[in-house]
């Protein structure tokens, strides 16, 4: 059974014992949210100057397009004011600041029409974000900065949630991840080159779920459960911001969602940083994640160029 529950008022530990069963939770837009779209918003805008940034890319070659939003990606993960904004929003739905560790809120663009599918326009194939050693309690926090359709929105695909699928996670190193391939996407204009955990069997895709909320509305989700970027047909490019979570006693106890296909080495979890105070996530506590010493001269974290 999948359900998906909208606005609804139980408390966060009910919320994620939900989630980590494969549940959807979505929120109507409520101000905390909207301030974070608004201050998004903002910034994109002002990096477009006269040009609408959801058509824009009907009037510009797509390097152009690519030279005003890559600088404004790492801008927008670095503006002091989104990780603010996004502590309040998860005070506004009752996660404990103390307990709950948020990474760095990003803002993506999903052009229309196939105008830029790579580099920082990248779409996503169908994937759990556990292929990429998101721990299993991790939850995915996502929000449409301007009105969408379902042309340009996120799909899931709920018949995988118990259901392993052939993937290449066993491959992926975070570590690697973070020192290499990271690094590369603001240039990736025409081709991706990065290596990324992929299905590797044929998968059905439909029938899938979309869930469609106007601009500052929330799509919360487990990092476990299998979603892709829908192609974008809608004529407008699509902006969203997305942030991640974990609650630092699930973290410890390794309670989350159950692993059906994940087998990445290396861990997300330093990434992460307590609400509160914006403490990183203690080494000895990430370690517990760690299945395989780290080799040396590698990226714990990610670092996203400035
Ligand atoms: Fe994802």
């Amino acid at each position: 059974m999948h359900t998906i529950y909208v606005d609804p008022t139980v408390s966060d530990k009910v919320r994620r014992e939900r989630l980590y069963d494969g549940q959807v939770f979505a929120f109507t837009p409520r101000p905390a949210a909207q301030a974070l779209c608004d201050h998004a918003r903002t910034m994109i805008q002002d990096a477009f100057g006269d040009y609408d940034p959801r058509t824009a890319q009907y009037e510009m070659a797509v390097e152009e397009y690519v030279s005003i939003v890559a600088p404004l990606k790492p801008k927008f993960i670095h503006h002091p004011r989104s990780k603010e904004l996004a502590r309040d929003l998860l005070e506004d739905l009752g996660c404990d600041l103390n307990k709950t560790y948020l990474d760095v809120p990003r803002l993506r663009m999903v052009t229309s029409d196939g105008y830029l599918t790579s580099g920082v326009g990248y779409a996503h194939h169908p994937h759990r974000d556990t292929w990429y050693a998101a721990p299993m309690c991790q939850l995915n926090w996502w929000l449409p900065i301007y009105d969408i359709e379902t042309e340009a929105s996120m799909a899931f695909h709920p018949q995988y949630w118990d259901r392993a699928v052939e993937n290449g996670s066993s491959e992926f190193n975070y570590y690697e991840w973070n020192r290499r391939d990271r690094k590369d996407a603001s240039t990736q204009i025409k081709k991706d080159t990065s290596k990324q955990p992929k299905p590797e069997e044929p998968m059905e895709l439909e029938p899938q779920v979309r869930v469609v909320t106007k601009a500052g509305g929330i799509v919360l989700f487990s990092a476990a459960q299998m979603h892709s970027t829908v192609p974008n047909t809608s004529g407008f490019t699509r902006y969203s911001i997305d942030f991640r979570t974990v609650h630092i006693d699930d973290v410890l106890k390794k309670e989350g969602a159950p692993n059906v296909d994940s087998e990445p080495t290396g861990t997300s979890l330093r990434d992460f940083m307590r609400a509160s105070d914006l403490r990183r996530v203690p080494e000895d506590v990430a370690q517990l994640y760690d299945k395989v010493p780290i080799p040396e001269g590698l990226d714990l974290v990610f670092k996203p160029t400035q």
